[in-house]
């Protein structure tokens, strides 16, 4: 039928309308007070690189322009990614428990590219997705948009965040196309141990469910904690590992992620490695300079300088345990790893606070201090402290955080 329009009537598709980030809709109601005479302190941006304290080492920097003065790497990249960098990716990851090689390797742009394309190529409509509360919001937003069901599951303060299995495996059903476990954790910190991680995958294997593992933060443990990539820890389930260069590399702006595809009895092999395959054509993976310099970046950055990123952040994490633990009515849960705190915020003790969201509110409003509060990782009365700013400013912060505590106890 021919168009009968007689005006104009443009509307955001349905799809756009369900894509959103629910920490831009929380942080966008907490406002700073515009006669604030404080300087304005953030707590909330999981961003390593705002205060100038974590910088990525000058070798790799070296390395990117080493390639782009050869004027090689101009042109389009494979959609997947250039073999030379699957390969350094593939051989960065490899263990003789879970071997790979440049064939198992995506690149994407950023982890959050490579868990985009994790999901959809696992997820129909009407299915659902196992994700971690708290957990990073990415999830739940991926999986709304295709409109998949997210289905949380619990992580257990009081046991270093670990996965409340009995809940989780009672989530699992006919339609469960995936379970995603983030190890390290964003936003608690918690690094899982071997045996905690062989008893999620022991439920995967029981209901024959694939894993997405991300390990955005791996190696970021702190001492006396050890990260152990889920993919080397089973021989049965099929893993979509990924990861990137934002954190451990400190970064996130270079938007390089990567996903390792581990499948040792072909389970991906019908249709989800091909499915991969033709999602990653639909946008061209990361900038193809980065690429070139990956094998640099990845096998050549001195060891010092993954010891000094984790030694910065243990002695953050240290100082923020000791300054926030003594606050009243504040009780952080101890990091084992990653950039994150949560802390844990008794409303009862307060006598004009009700919620995580008002406590943010009214701690920017009166302190010029932000931290996200936990409903934006779906785990209300707690609240977020990201670790990696200035000894100084993280000082000032806990300082000004007392003084509003105080000021509002019962
Ligand atoms: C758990 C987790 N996964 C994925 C990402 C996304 O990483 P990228 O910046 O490489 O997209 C982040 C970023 O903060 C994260 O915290």
């Amino acid at each position: 039928m021919a168009s009968q329009r007689t005006s104009w009537n443009v509307q955001s598709s349905t799809m756009a309308q369900s894509a959103h980030n629910p920490i831009r809709q929380i942080v966008d109601k907490l406002k700073l007070d515009p006669q604030a005479t404080k300087s304005f302190i953030s707590l909330s941006v999981g961003d390593p690189t705002i205060f100038g304290n974590f910088n990525i080492d000058d070798s790799a920097n070296e390395a990117v322009i080493r390639q782009l003065k050869t004027f090689k790497h101009n042109g389009y990249p494979p959609a997947h990614g250039t073999v030379d960098a699957r390969n350094a990716v593939a051989s960065m990851i490899t263990t003789p428990e879970a071997p790979v090689t440049a064939d198992d390797v995506l690149l994407a742009n950023g982890c959050s590219g490579a868990l985009d394309m994790c999901v959809n190529v696992l997820g129909n409509p009407g299915q659902n997705i196992l994700l971690p509360r708290p957990g990073f919001s990415l999830y739940g937003s991926l999986a709304e948009i295709r409109s998949l069901k997210a289905k949380y599951y619990n992580l257990l303060p009081e046991e270093n965040w670990q996965i409340d299995l009995t809940q989780m495996e009672s989530l699992i059903d006919e339609k469960t196309c995936a379970i995603l476990v983030n190890n390290p954790s964003n936003p608690c910190g918690s690094v899982y141990s071997q045996e905690h991680l062989k008893a999620i995958l022991a439920v995967a294997a029981k209901h024959h469910v694939p894993i997405i593992a991300d390990e955005i933060y791996c190696d970021l443990v702190f001492k006396g904690n050890t990260f152990y990539p889920m993919a080397s820890l089973t021989t049965e389930v099929p893993v979509l590992s990924v990861g990137g260069l934002a954190k451990k590399w400190l970064v996130p702006g270079w938007r390089v992620g990567w996903i390792v595809i581990h499948d040792r009895n072909d389970i991906f092999k019908a249709s989800v490695r091909e499915g991969l395959l033709n999602l990653s054509q639909v946008i061209l993976g990361p900038n193809s300079v980065i690429q070139a310099a990956l094998q640099d970046i990845l096998h050549n950055t001195p060891q010092q300088f993954y010891q000094d990123t984790i030694d910065q952040l243990e002695k953050n994490t240290k100082l923020s345990m000791d300054a926030v633990s003594k606050i009243p009515g504040l009780k952080p849960v101890q990091p084992q790893g990653a950039m994150y705190m949560m802390v844990g915020i008794d409303v009862a003790k307060f006598k004009d606070i009700a919620s995580d969201v008002e406590f943010s509110q009214k701690l920017l409003a009166e302190e010029s201090v932000l931290c996200l509060p936990g409903e934006c990782f779906t785990y209300p009365n707690f609240i977020r402290i990201v670790i990696t700013p200035t000894v100084d400013r993280l000082e000032e912060a806990y300082k000004r955080m007392d003084d509003f505590c105080t000021r509002h106890l019962k």
